[in-house]
């Protein structure tokens, strides 16, 4: 059973039928790396700590594979209740004793909205708790404009001087947009939670960029000319899996191609009328609805073909 502060979601109800956010796509592309680089799959009951939970697509998705899920936010879960679903509605910062209360973790996922340095200061602050062998899904953030382009490096100058991870990836997920994902597996090593706290709160007041061993005036310009970096974005990206990624851009192609060929035909008459008809407000949230679940069928489709085994590119 969970104390605390925790919201209890006990009401069983049938699985969700639409997606609740487009993040849903990030933690299961993640999902199929972890598998594929670490070999690791979720144990039967497996338990999973989601942090920054809200609106609750992760949370979904954890609950769909069999996980017994607390997610951690304090803002709201939008998703259906679910036997296997806790909701602490607190800060990370605040929730320590309910993940002890769940500990040990198998999996430990978090995509706040926080700088990436603070992500991962506050996941060293509970590696106690996840289970050595245990994974780590984190997105790294592009709070800070000056860090995006080295945003695959902060793992490397955070999580692994500290022993607590052993492999470390950080990926450019498909469903990623300028953020990354960070994959871990946890370590034997054990820390008290005291050192772990005060090796957080140091990393918290650490400088990222002296850390990267960067400049920072030097990189924001250096930004700037590159036009906000983006170019050398992309070589990255193809650089970290070339053969996958044009196999993905091919899949989305075609993908495309088959959403704009159904729209043109059947949908694309009945959208429009309706779209008139909408006199108030209340029709038009009902349309744009109805544009989101079919953007994220879309994208499910998409991620569908990606994961599924192919011949051969
Ligand atoms: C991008 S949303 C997460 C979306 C979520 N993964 C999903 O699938 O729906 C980021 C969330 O991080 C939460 N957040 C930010 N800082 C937090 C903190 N310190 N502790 C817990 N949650 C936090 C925000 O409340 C926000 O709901």
């Amino acid at each position: 059973m969970y104390l605390g502060n925790v919201v209890a979601n006990q009401a069983q109800t049938k699985q969700s039928d639409s997606i609740i956010s487009a993040a849903y796509f990030k933690v299961k592309e993640a999902f199929y790396w972890i598998n594929q680089t670490f070999g690791w799959t979720l144990p039967e009951n497996g338990v999973a700590v989601d942090v920054g939970a809200s609106p609750g697509g992760w949370s979904a998705f954890l609950c769909e594979k069999g996980a017994r899920v607390l997610a951690v936010d304090p803002g709201e879960l939008k998703i259906p209740p679910h036997p296997r679903l806790q909701h602490v509605c607190k800060l990370l910062e605040q929730s320590r004793e309910d993940i002890a209360q769940v500990a040990p973790v198998d999996v430990l996922v978090c995509d706040m909205n926080v700088h990436p340095k603070m992500a991962c200061a506050l996941m060293i602050s509970i590696a106690d708790l996840l289970k050595t062998g245990g994974v780590l899904v984190l997105t790294l953030k592009t709070i800070e404009h000056g860090l995006a382009n080295h945003l695959e490096r902060l793992p490397e100058v955070i999580l692994k001087p500290t022993g607590l991870f052993d492999r470390i990836e950080t990926r450019w997920l498909f469903a990623n947009g300028k953020e990354r994902t960070c994959l871990a597996t946890r370590s034997s090593l054990v820390l008290s939670s005291e050192q772990l706290s005060k090796m957080s709160k140091d990393l918290a007041e650490a400088d990222p960029y002296v850390m990267l061993g960067l400049k920072k005036n030097q990189e924001e310009a250096e930004i700037k000319e590159s036009g906000a970096g983006q170019p050398s974005a992309v070589v990255t990206k193809r650089k970290l899996n070339p053969t996958v990624h044009s196999w993905l851009k091919q899949h989305a192609r075609q993908s495309q191609q088959l959403v704009r060929e159904q729209s043109e035909g059947t949908e694309g008459t009945e959208a429009t009328e309706q779209k008139s008809k909408a006199t108030n407000s209340d029709e038009t949230e009902k349309l744009l609805s109805k544009r989101q679940q079919r953007k994220m069928q879309r994208r499910q489709e998409v991620l569908n073909r990606i994961l599924s085994p192919s011949p051969s590119p």
